[in-house]
């Protein structure tokens, strides 16, 4: 009795459940297709309401309708890790005790590995921090191409090449995206220095627009199905790119057809119409004309808040784009706020810490190796001079947006001594040199203390001193978070190391022939004495794990295997941003916009180059490793290929040295149609592949037919270049012995 009394009850609260499922709002049926839940939410929602979730309530988030139950959204950078909290209306630190999280290597490094899984694992981590720390978006990652090496920002970006950039970013938004956070691909677009980027107005061909500056955008959009874009600082075609008819409106929403939201960069909006009409969905970080800098909660007085919604009260602007930005952003809310369907949130976890270090282990290059002198012979080695101010200094803290606060960061000396212990081999240190003894930013304070009073002489002296009879001098130098370096508002002034580093580097080359030089930047440094050291790595910023990463390499228990992901000049006119004098450009209208056309079109990094026949001082595509591969039978499935078809090449790659390794299969295309002026070659794939000692494999890569087009000024879109093809195929855009021909009908 009592069981069928138990069931009669069960029976009844289920059908209750049900009935009350069928009376749920369609906004709130987790099962109904979003467009539905988006229509249904829209059509309850009042003009305050609409209004109140286009623009920011805090300095990273934006409204929900609590009404509707329908939360806030908390965005933040961005892209290395995810930023600690500030307080709601200031940039200080708000305190937390949960908001230390893993750095991850800087997006240069990222790129460097040419490892789109590794992009994959990158995004697919961040996005369980994220999960954790209850942000809905990242703030990242950037992909502006690496035009002028210069820009401060560089690091955060992906390298010059528009393809390697397109590649490594899909695969970096699907794995954030997998854990139920937004990215915000940034910024778009033409954002290629930092100086004077809330001034400089950009000219360029329409065809170096969409074949060099665009294409990360558009996978990123296409293929990568991205629910954000932030557009960016600087202005095109005289308009600000965050309300920009042409890139907004025109190309992003119109030719790409993009369901996602634009997101101002903070403060980048400027006028309530324009940004309106052109494109802009969610403002951010406006201190609006009329507001004193820094006016406390002026988030009701943004362009698209107040001002916007007098402008509908007085008819002069209808809702119909209000409720386009409202459907995006409901959009924004159904796939992430909204879904049952997101990630579990994971902070510090191991499993983030080990990404972080095989990011950082594949993306760390080996440019230079003499007489093979790394890795590191640990049975013969009996003392290590490690020198250099960035082998003892945090370089997570600094550089603008990107700046964290790291549970953890390994520094390269501490790698390196936990690396040796044990092993007999003495580690000693010598400053060399002072650089930035500060290490703070917006609150988060590098706990060491870097001062050292001593003049640069008897630093040079005590690093030499120590470095005769040392098996192995490895410096870390290069450039750090500081302002005019790699960071964030600023370039660069030249190319230069600072603090006296060149001559440190030479007084120690003198006195040691085994100088290793660690260099840590997010791009090219002009290194004089290159001849004078045996090896040189290029370290970037790799985060948390830093010394362990490098450890790893020097002592080859990883086989460095990155690839640089842009051209490395010899001094700064061997690119065409600098020698064709474009840069920082002309000034007008009263010192208010700087004007700069990229004379250079389409020839940037390698394609600019290889067209004037110079040698950088390495290629694009660049590193070496501690075995030895062969590339050999390169094979291609047809000679002819029709304009909207494919084209297969495989190649066999042996691993000919002793250890396992990884090599990239980088395939180019040089199009002699003579259709159109081209560059000598362009990258159009690759692959990365690892082998054991002694063992083949035979690697496959497709390219077409977007490798087989160019943008066609006059018609205003892709044209397929019909005729005769060089495919190179090797391992850097400098080394490519296999070559087969095809030709496009
Ligand atoms: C940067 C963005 C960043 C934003 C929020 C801006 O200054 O350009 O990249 O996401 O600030 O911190």
């Amino acid at each position: 009795m009592r069981k069928i009394q138990f069931l009669l009850l069960a029976t009844a609260v289920a059908m209750a459940m049900t009935a009350m499922a069928q009376q749920l709002p369609v906004y709130l049926d987790d099962n109904a297709p979003i467009e539905q839940r988006v229509e249904d939410a829209l059509s309850r929602m009042t003009l305050d309401e609409k209004i109140a979730v286009i623009h920011a309530q805090s300095k990273f988030s934006s409204p929900g309708v609590k009404r509707l139950g329908l939360p806030d959204f908390w965005t933040d950078d961005g892209p290395h890790g995810v930023r600690p909290d500030v307080l709601w209306d200031e940039w200080e630190q708000a305190g937390q005790t949960n908001d230390s999280c893993v750095a991850f290597p800087a997006l240069t490094c990222l790129a460097a590995s040419w490892n789109p899984d590794l992009a994959r694992l990158f995004g697919r981590s961040l996005g369980e921090e994220a999960r954790y720390r209850g942000k809905d978006m990242i703030l990242g990652p950037g992909v502006n191409i690496n035009r002028n090496p210069l820009n401060g920002r560089n690091f955060e970006y992906m390298g010059e090449d528009p393809l390697l950039a397109a590649r490594m970013v899909v695969p970096y938004v699907q794995g954030l995206q997998s854990t139920g956070t937004a990215a915000c691909v940034k910024h778009f677009c033409l954002n290629n220095d930092e100086e004077y980027r809330h001034q400089v107005n950009v000219i360029v061909s329409d065809r170096a627009l969409r074949e060099i500056y665009l294409p990360a955008f558009e996978a990123a959009v296409k293929e990568g199905h991205t629910w954000g874009i932030m557009g960016s600082y600087n202005l095109y075609k005289d308009q600000y790119c965050c309300q920009n008819q042409y890139t907004l409106g025109q190309i992003l929403k119109g030719d790409w057809q993009y369901d996602g939201v634009v997101v101002s960069d903070w403060g980048g909006a400027h006028d309530t119409e324009m940004a309106v009409k052109n494109g802009l969905d969610m403002e951010f970080g406006s201190w609006t004309d009329g507001l004193a800098w820094g006016a406390s909660n002026a988030y009701d007085a943004y362009y698209m808040a107040q001002p916007y919604k007098q402008l509908i009260q007085e008819g002069k602007l209808s809702t119909r784009e209000l409720d386009d930005k409202v459907r995006r952003v409901l959009r924004l809310f159904f796939r992430t706020t909204m879904s049952n369907n997101r990630a579990r949130g994971f902070l510090c976890s191991e499993a983030h810490y080990d990404a972080a270090l095989e990011i950082a282990q594949q993306g760390i290059v080996l440019l230079q190796n003499k007489r093979s002198i790394l890795p590191i012979d640990v049975d013969k080695a009996r003392r290590v001079l490690v020198v250099g101010e960035n082998a003892i200094k945090m370089m997570t803290v600094g550089g603008g947006s990107s700046s964290l606060k790291v549970q953890h960061e390994i520094l390269p000396l501490d790698g390196i001594k936990a690396r040796l212990a044990g092993t007999g081999i003495q580690v000693d240190y010598a400053r060399g040199y002072v650089g930035d003894t500060t290490g703070e930013y917006n609150g988060v304070v590098a706990k060491q203390s870097l001062v050292d009073n001593r003049p640069a002489a008897s630093l040079i002296a005590e690093a030499v001193d120590k470095a005769r009879g040392a098996d192995y001098v490895i410096i870390f130098g290069g450039l750090n978070k500081s302002d005019y370096q790699d960071a964030e508002g600023h370039d660069r002034r030249h190319m230069g190391m600072p603090y006296g580093q060149d001559e440190l580097v030479e007084a120690l080359a003198r006195v040691n022939k085994n100088v290793v030089f660690v260099n840590i930047s997010g791009d090219a440094v002009a290194m004089p004495w290159r001849d004078k050291v045996a090896a040189i790595l290029q370290g970037w910023f790799v985060g948390s794990e830093a010394g362990k990463a490098f450890a790893s390499i020097l002592l080859g228990d990883a086989n460095p295997s990155g690839k640089l992901p842009f051209t490395w000049p010899v001094s700064l006119d061997d690119l065409g941003a600098h020698a064709l004098g474009t840069y920082p450009g002309t000034w007008r209208d009263g010192h208010k916009i700087i004007d700069e056309e990229y004379k250079e079109g389409i020839y940037v990094g390698y394609r600019w180059t290889d067209k004037q026949g110079k040698r950088p001082m390495f290629a694009f595509g660049h590193g070496l490793s501690y075995t030895t591969f062969k590339l050999t039978n390169l094979r291609i499935d047809k000679q002819q290929v029709a304009p909207d078809g494919s084209i297969t090449a495989t190649v066999t790659v042996k691993n000919t040295g002793n250890r396992a390794g990884a090599e990239v299969v980088q395939l180019y295309v040089s199009d002699l149609s003579g259709n159109v002026d081209m560059p000598v070659k362009e990258l159009r794939g690759f692959s990365k592949v690892t082998l054991q000692p002694g063992q083949s494999q035979d690697v496959t890569i497709t390219i077409g037919p977007r490798a087989f087009q160019y943008w066609d000024e006059q018609q205003s879109r892709w044209t397929t270049s019909h005729g005769k093809r060089t495919l190179l195929v090797g391992t850097a855009s400098d080394n490519l012995p296999l070559k087969a021909s095809f030709t496009v009908l």
